[in-house]
């Protein structure tokens, strides 16, 4: 399904094109895009170059990862969730590595990655849907994930299915447009709360 993003100003293609389904169609995803899904995830900015994220990924039908991130996932997404060919899980190393001092940007960096594992997804015909409704303590202990180490979000890749697959709670979700706050609201300029010149209504 296409569903272009209404934006204010203009924007890169792939920024217009990208959304989060919950239908997917049980389309593979060939080993090899998932090497450049991660590829793209890797070259992600971070903090002091820490690059402290990790990825648990299970593609269905391949050894028992998938079963397992399904089963960390709350009712709600493991419903839509099953569909998917590939499901995953982000995980962020809480501390610095050279010197154990906290990584405030942990979890801000490990977002850098998979948005641009998401761009790449996009550029590919391919869809990701992140989650978090997981239960991050089951996933930690399902995959003995080191202390120090904390799963931050869920996500689902893969090729965009028929809406009409979907229940019909889901289904009205899945065709409504897309909505986002104006950029008055949240770009501002010499003190909180007032809009940039460039931003203003
Ligand atoms: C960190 C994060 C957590 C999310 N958690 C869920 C979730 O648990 N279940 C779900 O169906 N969607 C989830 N979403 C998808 C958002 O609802 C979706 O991105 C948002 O409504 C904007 O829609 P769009 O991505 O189609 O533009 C999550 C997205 C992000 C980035």
């Amino acid at each position: 399904m296409h569903k272009p993003a209404a934006t204010q100003y203009p924007v890169h293609e792939l920024i217009r094109e990208r959304w989060s389904p919950r239908a997917f169609s049980e389309k593979a995803v060939p080993p090899e895009i998932l090497q450049s899904l991660f590829e793209a995830a890797r070259w992600a900015p971070s903090s002091n170059n820490e690059q402290p994220w990790a990825f648990l990924v299970g593609t269905r039908g391949v050894g028992d990862t998938f079963k397992k991130i399904l089963g960390t996932l709350v009712e709600f997404n493991q419903t839509w969730a099953k569909h998917a060919p590939v499901l995953a899980i982000a995980v962020s190393e809480l501390a610095f590595a050279k010197n154990g001092h906290s990584n405030r940007n942990a979890s801000y960096d490990t977002g850098a990655a998979v948005s641009q594992l998401t761009t790449e997804a996009t550029s590919r015909g391919l869809f990701v849907h992140q989650m978090a409704g997981f239960d991050p303590h089951k996933a930690a202990e399902t995959f003995a994930v080191p202390n120090g180490w904390e799963p931050i979000a869920a996500f689902a890749i893969g090729y965009a299915g028929d809406p009409q697959t979907l229940p019909e709670s889901l289904r009205e979700r899945e065709l409504a447009p897309q909505t986002r706050k104006p950029l008055h609201e949240f770009v501002m300029s010499g003190q909180w709360g007032h809009a940039a010149p460039f931003a203003q209504k």
